[in-house]
């Protein structure tokens, strides 16, 4: 691969040897996928922060990185595995706090935001159209290179730190414009009514297409929280990492769709989704905000619940940014009022929430894969409206 003169030198120790490590990783990356040089990207996003995912092994790297290292561009970060700081209130306990509030300390020493959500575009890190970023939590990067058309492929924990550290990404995958053709067209004949559709629709595509790149055709309308749940859906039961919408994302009228596969989703798939992705009756909690709830969502929820108490706890996941403007329009009462909380830094699969629950309710298909392997829970997968309801 073709380094410039400023990434020789960072891969022969004359920053220090992280960066060394750093550039080295990137190096055998870049040659594992054929890439002929480095790319400068514009931000990063870092996954493998709960302590749930990464234990005492991954606190240990991270601190011997920030013993030394620290970012060169615009680095956020994906959620803890509890609220930064209504932990206690949440029932997490004293151990795990603790760790947590180290692998945040080793992360803030570095020079990283400690954003704590999987949607930074909606936290203060947007991308612009064709920039070239390294994020790694699959929602964002599926969201990043799909709705924004922005360019980056699906970064490890290790290969996003490295490129925050030296501001570098091998030009490979998802970067090249060639890369970003779809293979399949879906036929979108299922009547989509709320995010939760748009979700269980995802889950099947990302079923079926695995690593492929989707073109739909025959959605009428879409708002940034059904695509959202789309791609989130996508990439959980798939790899999917880029998808197109006729008449809706950026790229999607320069893309070639002539002699691909064709796939049909109809009200058939959609009912077999919410079949397969229910496997609880009465939910203990509902948990919304996977991926972490936008302001126009925590609104909905507000305006639903406003003078109602309900049966049984929700909570909102939702980055601090959002969750903070909720406060100042004091939504935060109107959702305690009726029994639910605004959580913040975390979510439902990366915080122990097997130690408090055993079925839980949600919107998300993403939430509904992975809650039963990482959470032991039982799942209830409906929309918002009936979940509350
Ligand atoms: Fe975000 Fe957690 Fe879902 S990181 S996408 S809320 S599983």
């Amino acid at each position: 691969m073709h380094l410039t003169k400023e990434q020789e030198k960072m891969l022969n120790g004359e920053y220090g040897s992280i960066v060394s490590r750093m550039m080295r990783l990137l190096v055998r990356l870049g040659d594992v996928y054929g890439a002929e040089k480095m790319i400068p990207v514009a931000s990063v996003q870092v996954a493998g922060v709960s302590y749930k995912s990464i234990g005492d092994p991954g606190l240990e790297f991270l601190q011997d990185v920030a013993s030394e290292a620290r970012v060169k561009v615009l680095t956020f970060l994906n959620p803890a595995g509890m609220d930064l700081e209504n932990w206690k209130e949440l029932g997490i306990d004293e151990k795990f706090a603790e760790k947590q509030l180290a692998i945040i300390e080793a992360f803030k020493k570095m020079g990283i935001v400690i954003s704590a959500t999987c949607t930074p575009y909606l936290a203060g890190n947007l991308p612009r159209y064709r920039q070239h970023i390294a994020w790694s939590e699959s929602s964002a990067v599926s969201f990043a290179n799909s709705v924004i058309g922005a360019r980056t492929n699906r970064e490890g924990g290790p290969s996003a730190l490295a490129a925050a550290i030296t501001g570098y990404t091998p030009y490979y995958g998802l970067h090249l414009d060639e890369n970003r053709q779809p293979n399949v067209v879906v036929e979108v004949k299922a009547e989509l009514k709320n995010s939760t559709d748009f979700a269980a629709m995802g889950y099947f595509v990302g079923r079926e297409v695995k690593k492929g790149i989707p073109y739909y055709r025959g959605i009428r309308d879409a708002d940034v929280d059904d695509l959202k749940e789309l791609g989130a859906a996508m990439a959980a039961s798939g790899a999917v990492a880029l998808y197109h919408v006729e008449g809706i994302t950026p790229e999607a009228n320069e893309v070639e769709t002539e002699g691909i596969e064709k796939i049909e989703f109809g009200e058939e798939e959609l009912g077999e989704i919410y079949e397969k992705l229910n496997t609880g009756d009465e939910p203990d909690i509902v948990i919304f905000g996977c991926p972490h709830a936008s302001l126009n969502e925590i609104i909905k929820i507000a305006r639903l619940v406003e003078g109602r108490k309900a049966r049984k706890p929700f909570w909102i996941c939702t980055s601090r940014a959002v969750k903070e403007v909720a406060e100042r329009m004091e939504l935060d009462k109107k959702i305690e009022e009726a029994g639910g909380k605004l959580v913040a830094d975390t979510c439902m699969v990366v915080s122990p929430i097997e130690n408090m629950f055993s079925t839980t309710g949600v919107n998300s298909a993403k939430a509904a894969h992975y809650l039963p392997g990482f959470c032991k829970q039982k799942v209830v997968f409906r929309s918002m409206e009936d979940l509350l309801r």
